[in-house]
């Protein structure tokens, strides 16, 4: 990636660019000394997300090779006394079969409701996954995740990591959208856990960063608030997968003042993401 792309990736998250000198990017020092007093007002929209992309001119940072986390190592379901009897058993199926389970899923009401399933994209084999909550309307729409104004965001912020978004996998703890974009019930996001558990599984990925209070206290199995949450390293339940936790862009969107924590997440997750 070129400095200046990188500084405008940093630039588009509304982000003090002075941030980045901790995380040893290819930033020299004299272009990180433009702190801009308040972040900016709101999101980059599609074209200059679009915009950035188009100038990177080189590969984001790959790993010298895939940490090797066995299958074996994730438990299955961490907690299987809180899925419903009729739940399927996700734990050996390739990606067709688990993509087919969700797409004709009725565990829950919410097939009711959804146009589409939104099951996840991206690079199978990523180190990165990224968790969300859950799809909202346009996801709904397209059956795909984060493509509306906070998968804009949720862009930038990755790209201000060196992550394109193509080679992280990204997914929601829900795959249908609740009415009204209101939280995930407990059953709901019961009924999916085996979906996502099994992603993992198969990606099998280095780091998970999940953004948003719903998804971390979900994945995470707590009720800790998303202010405890931030600035330490946990593990996925019943394995060694290290997670941070940070904004959902949805939020940022709406409070852009706390950009620059989110930020400050994402420095946290590309240094575990370099130990791991
Ligand atoms: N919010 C989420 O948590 N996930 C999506 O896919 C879209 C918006």
């Amino acid at each position: 990636m070129t400095n200046p792309a990188q500084l405008a990736y940093l630039e588009a998250m509304g982000i003090p660019v002075w941030v980045s000198r901790e995380l040893v990017l290819d930033v020299p020092q004299e272009q990180l000394t433009t702190v801009a007093p308040d972040v900016k007002e709101d999101a980059p929209c599609a074209e200059s997300a679009g915009a950035i992309l188009q100038a990177m001119d080189e590969a984001t940072l790959k790993p010298s090779g895939k940490m090797e986390t066995p299958a074996a190592a994730i438990s299955n379901a961490p907690d299987k006394q809180l899925m419903p009897d009729t739940i399927t058993d996700c734990s050996s199926m390739a990606w067709q079969t688990l993509e087919q389970a969700v797409a004709t899923c009725r565990l829950c009401d919410l097939h009711k409701t959804r146009i589409r399933t939104v099951f996840g994209g991206g690079n199978q084999q990523a180190d990165w996954m990224i968790v969300g909550e859950a799809p909202g309307a346009e996801e709904d729409r397209q059956g795909l995740p984060f493509v509306g104004r906070a998968g804009q965001l949720l862009t930038n912020m990755l790209a201000a990591i060196k992550l394109k978004r193509e080679d992280a996998y990204i997914a929601n703890v829900l795959k249908c959208r609740p009415p009204n974009n209101r939280d995930p019930l407990p059953q709901e996001v019961a009924a999916c856990r085996g979906y996502l558990q099994r992603q993992f599984e198969l990606v099998q990925p280095r780091i998970i960063l999940v953004v948003g209070r719903v998804a971390a206290q979900s994945l995470l199995q707590t009720k800790e608030p998303l202010a405890r949450l931030r600035g330490r390293v946990h593990s996925l339940p019943g394995s060694a997968i290290p997670v941070v936790v940070t904004y959902h862009p949805a939020y940022l969107l709406r409070k852009p003042a706390d950009k620059g924590k989110a930020w400050q997440d994402l420095k946290l997750a590309y240094r575990v993401f370099l130990d791991a």
